[in-house]
């Protein structure tokens, strides 16, 4: 299993803001960042995860949570399963404010090199079936449609698309 021995925090990730001409950063979530991811997630979706959810994932060994910073602003996180032989991106946002500035496509590219870099060669997500932003975003990256998840979202009776990428 390719777990925390990925050791993401070792190669920091940097990305100049095309807006603000800033240095933005990527780094392993930590427990310090569960406040502002907390109250990002409660913005942005209608079924936000709870603070366990998060913490489970910063415990458990084959999930690998992000940040991207803007000094100690959290501007966009992602939490993601690196499996035996597949990637799984479990959540991604951006705060509304930093949208529209490559910040997505950017994460995404560093996720599927890094599975690259670990030998793994298919990734796999699920996205609702009305969310044409980040559906577009996965299909620049090659992921297809695979099948359907009735009501899987079912607070809000909304299907998801299973998606996947051969990498
Ligand atoms: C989906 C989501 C993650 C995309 O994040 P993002 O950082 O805005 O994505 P990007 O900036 O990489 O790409 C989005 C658009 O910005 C455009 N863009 C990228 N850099 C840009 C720049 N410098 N100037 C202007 N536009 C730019 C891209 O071309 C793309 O446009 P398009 O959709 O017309 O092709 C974001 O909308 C979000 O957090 N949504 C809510 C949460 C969500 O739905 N998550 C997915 C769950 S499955």
């Amino acid at each position: 299993m390719a777990s925390k021995h990925l050791n993401f925090a070792a190669t920091l990730r940097k990305f100049t803001d095309p807006v603000t001409g800033r240095i933005l950063e990527m780094r392993c979530m930590a427990l310090d960042d569960l406040d502002q991811v907390c109250l990002l997630e409660e913005k942005i979706f209608p079924s936000p995860w709870p603070l366990d959810a998060f913490m489970a994932e910063l415990m458990a060994t084959y999930s690998h949570s992000f940040v991207v910073r803007d000094g100690k602003v959290v501007a966009a996180y992602a939490v993601t399963w690196f499996l035996d032989e597949e990637f799984h991106l479990s959540n991604i946002a951006v705060d509304d404010t930093y949208r529209k500035r490559g910040i997505a496509t950017w994460m995404m590219t560093e996720f599927l090199q890094m599975c690259r870099k670990a030998g793994i060669n298919i990734a796999h997500l699920e996205v609702r079936r009305s969310n044409k932003s980040a559906i577009k975003l996965y299909r620049k990256f090659g992921f297809n449609v695979t099948g359907v998840r009735k009501n899987y979202y079912e607070s809000e009776h909304e299907d998801a698309l299973m998606m996947s990428c051969k990498l």
